[in-house]
This record gives structure tokens, C-alpha cells and sequence, in this order.
């Protein structure tokens, strides 16, 4: 797709919301910076990109957004490195996952230039947004549906896409519990498990709801076919480490290809920790449990980066995993914001400079 390479027209706010919102106390993506992109898709080509004020945008109640879910996202953060400067991590990832989901759901390419040319400037714009690296990081969403107004299910031909960004503390998730669940069902062979439509999120939420009935935070999904081996947690990844291997589960199309699980891939390698990508069963993690060789599980996204989890219900077994000195997760976590942060050097080449 041609695109003209010349800047977008920008519409300032009046007046920045930034001196209002306490940095030292960030939520997670409910404060919004000052703009946001958004460009249109129609009759064939991409028109009217610009920057304008963070706020509402119209749409047709009828839109295929609305009514079949035509919609994906995507999200990745920049941080501030110690010399001031503003690093995203690996948005080419991000660039790429999304346009994978868009061809799942027969929505047209973003290209590459457009992407990217919205991030350089969108960021730069906002970067007073930008937390301190002891603060948290700048969150940034894209998201891309259908506006087209017509009720057929068929692909339509008019897309949007806004790009907006929201300054996030540091995640702290407190203890994390998870159980296993056969109830529910995330992903199956042929789904969208290994894409990223908006419509896998809501159909997650009563899963989350019971399990903190349960008095849990999240649920383990479980494969769908035989409900036996463990694919992801919430929305993260999933590692064990048992007996010094950290494990984590294959993609196999039912698994989302997460940027923290595919870095965490690396890292290991890098710090010389065993992993083995390989299928993990339920029972193989209750007999660790039972057998003492069970040391973590932790889950991994670009939100929480890696989150230790405290405690599993397996099947009705109950196992507690006390935090241990130095862990695979402490050592995996401090690596990676490390290199996210500027403080570790970027040996991947994963930085992305605003
Ligand atoms: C279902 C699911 N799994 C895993 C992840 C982690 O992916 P990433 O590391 O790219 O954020 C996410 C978050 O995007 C997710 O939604």
C-alpha cells in the first residue's frame, strides 16, 4: 500500500492533562495520554491519519465492531532509559501479531510505514506521558475494527485504526492464586487462541469471575480437546519450573505467541537456566507438587512482565509455592526490565528509539 510519508496533521489539546495525574500512582490502562492516532481505511486505501485529542470516536450501532466483534487490539509499552531517552520493546512484534489477527479476521494489512510512522510521532508528541523507569512505563494500545454499517457477515470494507497510550505503574499483582478449569474453554484447534480479536477477552470474563468466586484471581486454561495440558493463565503465558527446567508450553495454534514469553525464551538461554518447550500436563504438575519438585510457576505478559504465582488448584489439588531466593522469575524479571529500561544492554537489539 502507497503511503505518503508526510507528516500527519496534529490537533493539540488546549490544555494537557498531565499535571493532574499523580505518576507515583498509576493504574493500569485507566489514564490516558494527551492523543491519540487514528486513521481510516476506505475504498481501498488508507485516508484522513491524524493526531488528535484523546476522545470519543463514532460509530454506527450497526458496525461489524459491534455486532460480530470485527475488532482486535494489540498492546506493548516504551520506557524512559536513565539518560531520558524512549525505548518501546519489540513493537515490530506487535506490528506483526497484529496484522496476523487483522488476516484472521479478513480485515486489510496496516502497513508497516503507517505503524510506524504513527508510533514515531504519536509517542513523541506524548512523551512528557512518560513515566520514570521507578515509576512504570507508557502502555500503548492500538486497536483496529470495523466501522462498516452493514449487517451481513461478511468482511467489510471500512476500518479504523486509533493508537492511544496510557502511563502504567509497575505491576504489582499481590499473591496471585489460579485454578484449573474444565468449565471454561479459551482456545481449540482452528479458534482464534493464537490471534488477538477482541472477542477472545469478553468471552473470558465469567471464567475469571468464577474463579475469584472460588477465591482465585484467574483461571489455567486447559487444552480444549481433552482438557489436559496446561496452555496459558488469565492472560499470560504460562512457565513451570520443575526440578531446575522451566517449561512452557508450545504455541501449536491454540497458544498466543506472547512477545514476554518469546524474550523469556531468550533470556533463559542467555542466564543458562534448562527450558524445555515441550506439552505439560495437569497431572505432571500435581506430581511434582507431590514430589517437592515443583519450585515456581509464574505467568508472563507484556503487562505484568513476569508474575510469580503463589498457588494453584490443580483438579482439587491444592498446591502453595513459597517464594524462593533468587528464582527463575526474580532472575527472568530483572533481566528483562533491565533491557527494557536501558539498564542492561540491549544485546537482542529488541529497543525501538523514539
Ligand atoms: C491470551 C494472552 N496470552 C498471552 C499474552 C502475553 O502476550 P505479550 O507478552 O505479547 O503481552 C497476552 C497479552 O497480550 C494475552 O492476551
Amino acid at each position: 500500500m502507497a503511503l505518503s510519508t508526510e507528516a500527519f496533521p496534529i490537533t493539540r489539546v488546549e490544555a494537557s492533562r498531565r499535571s493532574s495525574v499523580d505518576f507515583d500512582d498509576l493504574p493500569f490502562g485507566s489514564v490516558w495520554s494527551d492523543h491519540m492516532f487514528v486513521a481510516d481505511y476506505e475504498d481501498g486505501a488508507w485516508r484522513g491519519a491524524e493526531i488528535r485529542p484523546f476522545g470519543p470516536v463514532e460509530l454506527y450501532p450497526s458496525c461489524k465492531a459491534l455486532q460480530y466483534a470485527v475488532s482486535l487490539f494489540e498492546g506493548f509499552k516504551a520506557h524512559k532509559t536513565p539518560s531520558g531517552e524512549c525505548v518501546v520493546f519489540r513493537p515490530d512484534m506487535n506490528q506483526k501479531r497484529l496484522n496476523r489477527t487483522a488476516d484472521r479476521l479478513v480485515m486489510p494489512e496496516v502497513p508497516r510505514d503507517l505503524f510506524f510512522a504513527a508510533l514515531d510521532e504519536l509517542i513523541d508528541l506524548d512523551r512528557a506521558w512518560l513515566p520514570d523507569a521507578d515509576q512504570g512505563a507508557l502502555y500503548i494500545r492500538p486497536s483496529y475494527f470495523c466501522t462498516d454499517p452493514s449487517l451481513q457477515v461478511n468482511p467489510g470494507s471500512s476500518y479504523r485504526l486509533v493508537i492511544m497510550s496510557s502511563p502504567v505503574g509497575l505491576y504489582f499483582a499481590g499473591e496471585i492464586g489460579l485454578v484449573t478449569t474444565r468449565e471454561f474453554v479459551r482456545a481449540f484447534p482452528g479458534g482464534t487462541g493464537d490471534h488477538k480479536p477482541s472477542g477472545n477477552y469478553g468471552a473470558t470474563l465469567r471464567a475469571s469471575v468464577v474463579a475469584q468466586e472460588q477465591g482465585y484471581q484467574n483461571v489455567i486454561w486447559l487444552d480444549g480437546i481433552e482438557h489436559r495440558y496446561i496452555e496459558e493463565c488469565g492472560v499470560m503465558n504460562m512457565f513451570f519450573v520443575i526440578d531446575g527446567t522451566a517449561l512452557t508450553p508450545p504455541l501449536g495454534g491454540t497458544i498466543l505467541p506472547g512477545v514476554t514469553r518469546d524474550s523469556a525464551i531468550q533470556l533463559l538461554a542467555d542466564l543458562d537456566i534448562p527450558c524445555e518447550v515441550r506439552r505439560i500436563s495437569v497431572e505432571e504438575v500435581q506430581a511434582a507438587a507431590s514430589d517437592g519438585t515443583l519450585e515456581e510457576a509464574f505467568g508472563c505478559g507484556t503487562a505484568a512482565t513476569i508474575a510469580p504465582i503463589h498457588r494453584l488448584g490443580l483438579e482439587g489439588q491444592e498446591v502453595e509455592l513459597e517464594h524462593r531466593e533468587n528464582s527463575v522469575a526474580d532472575r527472568l524479571k530483572s533481566e528483562l526490565h533491565g533491557i527494557q529500561t536501558g539498564t542492561i544492554e540491549d544485546r537482542h537489539g529488541w529497543l525501538y528509539r523514539i
